[in-house]
């Protein structure tokens, strides 16, 4: 596999980069995560293509997830978010009456969000940072994180710093692409290099709980095609009913064992058979094929099922940073919104299944035919 984000250009093919993507179980944690994965650097860095505030959708959702963790906040709390991309999220709290710190390692994303007045540290989080931030944010009250904590690899150092600096009543929130619901999709295109752990509530409860971290609640989102928002402190609340349906979902269906993972195995392989079908009869047909959405996600798809330009003939985006390059692996040309509009195809590949609503209520002209890996 290429590194999902890694979209590039001509003169780069030669020297991209591979590495062996495997996933594995770690049966004691109840963890699903990849075998190996390239280092942080290589994925996170100035070249950072991901822009949160992309997608209308997401703006709204991290609106409600901010009015979500204010029952949490004091006067003058403090408040920090670990991999804050272009500061969506802290837009939504007071910068006068909260003390707010990005914590983002990707340094194009954190210059919009230092041009966008959220005070921001360009850093990896972790021990070495937290001591530093520990020294002028002292002890913080609220910690959050959106599908940034699955990417970090050495998740033990991520606790020990949310540890250093997360006061004694403190609390943790963080949202993540949720097992559940890649195994119920099928969406493994959940899996690609920044994807390190894909987590459940079992694997949370697990993982913290030897930190002495409590999960005190676990919330379902729609986001990223089924997320789930898990809140943690260091004391235990009374029993709380809706994460007890959440472990009972995941005890019978087995998301603590390995049976599950064999299982979807099975799934991804009929996934591909079925996807790799579909598109060579689009083509047998005569019919065009583009791709909407030069996610990351869709660097799983065409390298797994080696779908490329002779299928597709290119894929349309939104973000600057990659239209006029390339697709990893596959070079599939990345073009503007417009340059779909005036060279509609046939059929459409969805990349961005988790945008549906958005993305079909913008292209109500658009009267071909969609399809995805997964149900649209
Ligand atoms: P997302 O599913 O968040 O991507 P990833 O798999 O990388 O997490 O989708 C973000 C990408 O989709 C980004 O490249 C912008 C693109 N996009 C569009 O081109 N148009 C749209 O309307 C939306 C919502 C996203």
């Amino acid at each position: 596999m290429p590194i999902a984000n890694g979209f590039l250009d001509k003169k780069d093919f030669s020297n991209e980069f591979f590495f062996n993507m495997e996933v594995g179980f770690n049966e004691e944690l109840s963890l699903f995560q990849l075998n190996d994965h390239p280092k942080p650097e290589k994925m996170f860095n100035k070249n950072y293509p991901f822009f949160t505030g992309s997608s209308e959708y997401m703006k709204r959702h991290f609106k409600s997830y901010a009015e979500f963790v204010k029952k949490y906040l004091k006067t003058n709390s403090r408040i920090i978010e670990i991999g804050s991309n272009d500061g969506t999220f802290l837009k939504n709290f007071d910068n006068s009456e909260n003390f707010l710190t990005g914590v983002e390692p990707s340094k194009n994303v954190a210059d919009i969000a230092i041009k966008n007045n959220i005070p921001t540290i360009n850093e990896f989080f972790n021990t070495v940072s937290a001591k530093k931030l520990k020294k002028f944010v002292g002890n913080t009250d609220l910690i959050c994180a959106s599908n940034v904590i699955c990417h970090v690899p050495n998740l033990n150092n991520l606790i020990e710093a949310v540890d250093l600096l997360l006061s004694k009543d403190g609390v943790f929130v963080f949202e993540e692409p949720y097992l559940g619901s890649m195994f119920e999709k099928v969406s493994y295109d959940q899996i690609y290099d920044e994807h390190i752990f894909m987590f459940s509530a079992t694997s949370i409860s697990k993982i913290f709980s030897k930190f002495n971290f409590y999960l005190v609640d676990a919330i379902p989102q729609t986001t990223h095609g089924g997320s789930m928002r898990y809140v943690l402190k260091r004391f235990k609340n009374e029993d709380n009913e809706s994460l007890k349906k959440i472990f009972n979902y995941e005890d019978k269906n087995n998301l603590n064992k390995i049976d599950s993972c064999l299982e979807f195995k099975k799934n991804c392989e009929i996934s591909k058979d079925n996807i790799t079908n579909k598109i060579k009869s689009f083509k047998d047909e005569g019919r065009t094929i583009c791709g909407y959405a030069a996610t990351s996600k869709s660097t799983t798809i065409l390298n797994y099922c080696n779908i490329g330009t002779n299928y597709i003939d290119f894929i349309c985006d939104t973000t600057k940073e990659k239209i006029g390059k390339f697709s990893p692996g596959k070079h599939i040309p990345i073009r503007d919104i417009n340059y779909f509009h005036e060279n509609m195809t046939d059929c459409v590949y969805l990349f961005a299944w988790n945008h549906k609503e958005e993305i079909f209520n913008k292209e109500k002209n658009f009267r071909g035919e969609w399809f995805s890996h997964v149900n649209l």
